[in-house]
């Protein structure tokens, strides 16, 4: 698993699992603004078997491989379900928690047929159809009118998926169990991230979430959507430092 990193090796790390169809470089704007306290860590997820599962287990092997033993991690949407998985497995190497713009429960039938749609729409190579319904999809009104260089990030960075990726990584979220009641087990501190103009894990959704986790506090991020951490990075991070420095 290769992975993006920046900061003192010696700093408290925190690693930060992407979304669907992004990569590591979706936390370029968080590897440059904490990397003067945390090392940050971004693994590229990979997927050896379609579940959440064994990208969790691909994280694990990463951190023995980095020397780390006991991190904080989170994720952004898929990468929450990854970071919940590797609450299941790996529990013991968790100091803290963050989950943004993601999502407790399993896939719905109705979101298991679009991903199986979405699987046909890849199966030949051409990616286009799906990326750009992703991109337009998962950003916010507020983005998608004001911040025209964020859309082009956006496009580009998910200009770079490839069929075989989003095939396998689309499964695995179709597979992937509910984790709800693993939510209050989850005994360390926690960061519940949402845009307010998320409309795929939205508001309510978060609320949920965070009142289920022991030991959790919400953030929203103003005018920002499902991809909160890259449509208004300076809030995000805010809210993601002040909780490092809690936990730290
Ligand atoms: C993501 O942002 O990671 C995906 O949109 C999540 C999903 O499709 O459930």
């Amino acid at each position: 698993m290769s992975h993006l990193e920046a900061g003192p090796q010696d700093a408290p790390a925190v690693v930060l699992l992407h979304a669907f169809p992004l990569s590591a470089a979706m936390w370029q704007p968080q590897l440059d603004a904490l990397s003067d306290r945390w090392r940050v860590v971004a693994p590229e997820l990979s997927f050896p078997e379609p579940s959440v599962d064994s990208a969790a287990d691909e994280v694990a092997r990463l951190l023995d491989e980095l020397g780390l033993d006991r991190v904080v991690i989170g994720g952004l949407s898929m990468g929450g379900y990854v970071t919940m998985a590797f609450w299941r497995r790996h529990r013991e190497r968790v100091q803290a928690i963050v989950l943004a713009d993601t999502r407790a429960s399993a896939d719905t039938d109705e979101v298991r047929e679009r991903r199986t749609r979405q699987q046909e729409q890849v199966a030949g190579g051409d990616t286009s159809a799906v990326i750009e319904a992703m991109v337009d999809g998962l950003p916010g009104p507020h983005t998608k009118e004001h911040r025209p260089e964020v859309m082009a990030e956006i496009a580009r960075l998910m200009g770079d998926a490839t069929a075989e990726g989003i095939t396998v990584a689309l499964e695995a979220m179709k597979r992937r169990p509910d984790s709800t009641a693993d939510l209050a087990t989850m005994d360390v501190p926690a960061l519940v991230v949402v845009g307010d103009e998320d409309a795929l894990s939205p508001l309510d959704v978060a609320q949920a979430m965070s009142e289920a986790l022991p030991r959790a506090r919400l953030a929203r991020i103003p005018q920002a959507g499902h991809l909160s951490s890259l449509e208004d990075p300076q809030v995000f991070n805010a809210e993601l430092r002040a909780f490092l420095e809690s936990v730290a």
